[in-house]
């Protein structure tokens, strides 16, 4: 029998595998792609037969790859990364920087990526930017996946298998009606604050991980009326008079704080910083490196003149 490497077919049907192992689903698979299902399950059937295993089995709706299919995705995936270290090397020798960064965000961050990934592009108008926004437990969770060369977060989990480059502080501050009657008060005691109806994001998220770790280590405890599941929402019910809340600066920064006052509250704000984390184990790309160094080398300054 032939060698394995000529019984697969083409990298096309690698690439497939490895959509349907993303998505899923044969369907999702499919619109991903653009290709039809049939298209999608003949080439995972050619496949199935190269390698000789089932790749997976259907239970009911359900896509369960097996011991050997995922061994397929694993390869598949070193095969394909390094096709596209390929390339960017080859187009790094000629002197042009192409290929895709990958980054995955917490949604807090997404407020001033945009403008950092705006300014680095300028320099690099040939790379294409792959952009995922979750909140803090959804980026650990993505992580599993290792598809992504940084992500951001300010509360990074304790692993040793993470790089992490800290490039920007945090500051989470007070936040209230314009009009308050706390707006015009210096130096409010944080009991005072804290006895305010007080609006905070959902599980998972880092800003609200950082808040009750803040209270906590102080023993006070925030009256909280309503967990709100975005930062604009809990800007814009704070802005209705609904409560208080503590946010990152940056969601108030590019003229994203009208409507509201930042309260100036004892052992406030809770100051945190953000990190660029990439896994150990993930060969970084030339698009990425290019990146690390922009950040490291200008992203910095040019950030901070845009914290409010
Ligand atoms: P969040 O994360 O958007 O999940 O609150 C922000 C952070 O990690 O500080």
């Amino acid at each position: 029998m032939a060698r394995l490497h000529a019984r697969i077919g083409t990298l096309r049907q690698l690439e497939i595998l490895l959509a349907v192992y993303k998505e899923g689903s044969i369907t999702a698979a499919s619109k991903a792609l653009f290709l039809t299902q049939p298209t999608v399950s003949m080439q995972l059937k050619k496949l199935s037969e190269a390698v000789g295993v089932p790749l997976y089995d259907q239970v009911g709706r359900k896509l369960i790859f097996t011991q050997s299919g995922l061994e397929v995705v694993k390869t598949a995936r070193e095969v394909l990364e390094s096709i596209g270290h390929l390339e960017m090397k080859l187009a790094d020798m000629e002197g042009l920087k192409t290929g895709t960064l990958r980054l995955a965000v917490v949604t807090t961050a997404k407020y001033f990526i945009p403008h950092l990934l705006g300014e680095f592009l300028q320099h690099y108008p040939a790379i294409d930017v792959d952009f995922k926004v979750g909140n803090r437990q959804q980026i650990i969770d993505r992580m599993a996946k290792g598809e992504d060369d940084f992500y951001v977060f300010s509360h990074p989990p304790r692993h040793s298998n993470l790089n992490l480059h800290e490039f920007l502080p945090n500051p989470l501050v007070a936040i209230a009606q314009q009009g308050h009657p706390l707006s015009n008060q210096k130096n409010i005691p944080l009991q005072i604050f804290a006895d305010q109806p007080f609006l905070i994001r959902e599980f998972g998220s880092g800003t609200r991980h950082a808040i009750e770790r803040h209270f906590e280590q102080l023993g006070v405890e925030p009256n909280v009326r309503m967990t709100v599941e975005s930062n604009e929402a809990i800007k814009h019910a704070v802005m209705s008079g609904l409560g208080v809340s503590i946010l990152s600066s940056h969601t108030l920064a590019f003229g994203g704080s009208s409507g509201l006052v930042k309260l100036d509250v004892e052992y406030l704000p809770v100051m945190t910083r953000w990190y660029l984390a990439s896994l150990k184990a993930r060969q970084p790309s030339i698009v990425a490196r290019a990146f690390l160094d922009y950040v490291e080398t200008y992203g910095r300054e040019s950030m901070s003149t845009h914290l409010s």
